[in-house]
This record gives structure tokens, sequence and C-alpha cells, in this order.
């Protein structure tokens, strides 16, 4: 697969997840298999304005190659001021721009997911990004649309083939539906369609490598991008890479290596934080994840769910046990899997598809996701 003059193979992209996809989980994933890692999204403005923990939130292992950033912004000039910096001071090798995220308090201002029904305002902020990003390959990732009534993939798939975009990623769900009902991969075989001239990728509900080869086989898309699938199950990219290379291996780790990678995650998480009780705190939400379909007690579970620093959780991990093998049936929805009633929109919102009026600054504060 090709974004511009970067060629990523296996065809397979770590989804960007607020709060997950920083640099101890892309070491744990990237070790596994190959393909492309995106990290955490991060806000233009807070990019532009050198926030300290944005900055933070963009160092890369020195091993990780191509460097890919999310970014999420509302206002063309802010985006491509981010996108310029970025490629000035080499701070990665690719940069996706985020339009799928569902969150009210990001819809309610025009941004995220509400934002490619302002076809204009898309097109804006695609053009100064590619304009600021010298060589670097810019995509985008978005939903279907706000809902049924209102579908803009197709529309937005055509203008960021104009923009000069490299590539294209759906996650086949509008905005409504949140997390919930099942993703429409039809979308994504009409988008493949529609834009023949860059790669298209396929997004939403690949719980496992054969999922993902019948997602290209179904829809004809050029890549996959993996988010819940690998919550908790880094060697999923060991699985997409063999499935990709025709081989039939997939990964089965006894419960011992599950808590070694646990233990190893938790590590990370502490040298990236350069705080422990911050860290562990933070690997909580995965214990459960890591854990799914293994036989575990609950009282032993909630423990390790509510270490409170690494030592305590080691001792958990030691009373796991080590050969127990990989339960079978966890090929399942993991993580977020649930809809909203409805999508909160700025008032009139709807009333014109093409006005080019900038969402208000607030629309790019505490964004947390896709
Ligand atoms: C916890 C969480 C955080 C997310 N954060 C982002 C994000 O920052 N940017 C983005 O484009 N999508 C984000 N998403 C959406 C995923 O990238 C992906 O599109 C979605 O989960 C569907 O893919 P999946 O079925 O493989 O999980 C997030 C999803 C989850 C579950």
């Amino acid at each position: 697969m090709k974004l511009g003059s970067l060629e990523v193979w296996p065809p397979v992209v770590l989804a960007p997840m607020a709060g997950i996809t920083n640099a101890p989980f892309r070491t744990l994933c990237r070790e596994q298999g190959g393909g492309l890692f995106v990290c955490e999204m991060i806000t233009t403005r807070a990019l532009v304005e050198r926030n300290a923990k944005t900055l933070k939130m963009i160092r890369f292992d020195p091993a990780e190659q191509p460097r890919s950033i999310q970014l999420y912004g509302v206002d063309p000039v802010t985006v491509g001021r981010a996108v310029r910096m970025i490629a000035e001071e080499d701070l990665a090798d690719h940069v996706d721009l985020n339009f799928g995220c569902p969150v009210p308090k990001v819809t309610r201002r025009g941004g995220g997911s509400a934002l490619p029904y302002k076809r204009n305002l898309l097109r804006a902020i695609l053009r100064e990004a590619v304009r600021n990003a010298g060589t670097l390959p810019v995509t985008m990732k978005m939903r279907k649309g706000i809902d049924d009534d209102h579908l803009t993939y197709l529309d937005a798939g055509r203008i960021a083939v104009e923009e000069g975009v490299s590539a294209v990623a759906l996650h086949g769900r509008t905005a409504v539906q949140h997390y919930g009902g099942t993703a429409d991969w039809e979308a994504i075989a009409r988008l493949k369609e529609a834009v023949t001239e860059i790669p298209v990728l396929g997004n939403g509900d690949i719980w496992s490598a054969a999922d993902a080869l019948r997602m290209m086989d179904e829809t004809g898309c050029d890549g996959v991008v993996v988010g819940r699938g690998c919550l908790g199950r880094p060697w999923l990219f060991r699985d997409l890479a063999a499935a990709c290379e025709g081989s039939p291996e997939r990964a089965r780790p006894l419960l011992g290596e599950v808590a070694a990678t646990m233990d190893r995650h938790a590590t990370l998480l502490t040298e990236c934080f350069g705080s422990e009780p911050h860290a562990v705190a933070d690997f909580r939400k995965h214990v459960g994840w890591y854990l799914k379909g293994f036989t575990v007690g609950a009282d032993l579970r909630r423990r390790l769910a509510t270490s409170a620093d690494l030592a305590s959780l080691r001792e958990g991990l030691a009373e796991l046990d080590p050969a127990q093998p990989w339960p079978d049936g966890v090929d399942a929805p993991r993580g977020k899997t649930h809809p909203r009633d409805r999508v909160h929109l700025p008032a009139g919102w709807l009333d014109d598809p093409y006005d080019l009026a900038v969402p208000g600054a607030e629309a790019e504060l505490d964004t947390s996701g896709g």
C-alpha cells in the first residue's frame, strides 16, 4: 500500500485511539508485525501553541518508523500551521486528519464527524493541510456521515482526491451510530468504487485476521484500520501480518505470556509518563481487555484492575495460571459498543452544506476520540 511516498506493508493500520495508542501501546503492537501505527489524536491548536502535554504526546520511540500523527482541527489556518510545524520540524513522517469524532461536545460545535457536512470547509482544511505538508503524505479518516439522511463520505472522498490527499479511511458507521450496531462494509465498497486514484482503507469491526481478509475481499479496499480488536491483544498485528502473507498461523498466547505483556505494558507506560501512579491508573482500563475470555477469579480481576503500583500489579499477575491456554471465542467485540439516540449539532448546521463558517475554538477543546 502506498500513501504518497510512504510504502506500508502489510496494509494494516493501528487506528488512532485517544488514551490508548500512545507510544507504549504502539511499541507492543509494532513488535508483533508491520504496518502503520498512528498516535493518539492531537489537537492542532494545542500543537501550534506548543502545549507541553501535547508535545509529550508526539514523542516517538527512536525505533518507530514511520512516525504517524493524527491531527484534529476545525480551522483551515490552524490545521495548516500545525502540519507545517510537523513538516518543518521533522516531527513525523505521516499526518492523518480526524473527521470521525462523534463526541457530543465536539459535534455540538461543528467539529469531528459533523464537519464533513460542510463540504467547502472540509475542502479548505484538506487544502491547507496538503499545501503545508511538503512531501509528507496527508490522509483523512471519516465516518459515513451524520446519520442515514445526511451521508457525506462519497463527497468527502472525492474532495480528498481533488485536494491531493494520499488515502482515505472510512469507519463504516454514521455519527449517530457512535459504536453501536455493525459497521457497514458496503459503504466501504461504494467508496472504493468512487475513489479510484488513491488507496481506500476500511475500518470497523475487524476482530480477527479473518475479518481483515474478509473486509478486503468483500469491499476491495486497499488496506484495513484496526481499532478495538487489538485492545488487550497487541498480537492481533502478528495475525494480521501472517494473514496478509497468506500464512494460516495465528497467535494463541498462554495466560503466562499475556501476563508478561501486561507487565511490560504497565512498565512502558511508567517510563513514558514518568509517574508510576499515573501509569498504573491508566493501565487499569486495559486489564479487562487482556483477560477477556480467560478464567480468572473475580477477586483477582478486581485486584488487578485496582492496583495502585507496579508491585501490587505484579503480585496479582504472579497469581495467574501461566499455563492456561488462549480461550476460544475472544474474537468478539471489546471496547465501546454503544449507539447514541441523536447527534448534537450547532443550530442550523444542516441548513447549508456549503457555507464556510469556521467553528469556534471551543470545538477543539477536550476532544477525545473518533
Ligand atoms: C477509545 C477509543 C478512542 C478513539 N479515538 C480516536 C481518535 O482519537 N481518532 C480517531 O480517528 N478515531 C478514534 N477512535 C475510533 C477508532 O479509530 C475506529 O475508527 C473505531 O473504533 C472503529 O474501528 P474498530 O471497529 O476497529 O474499533 C477511537 C475509538 C475508541 C474505541
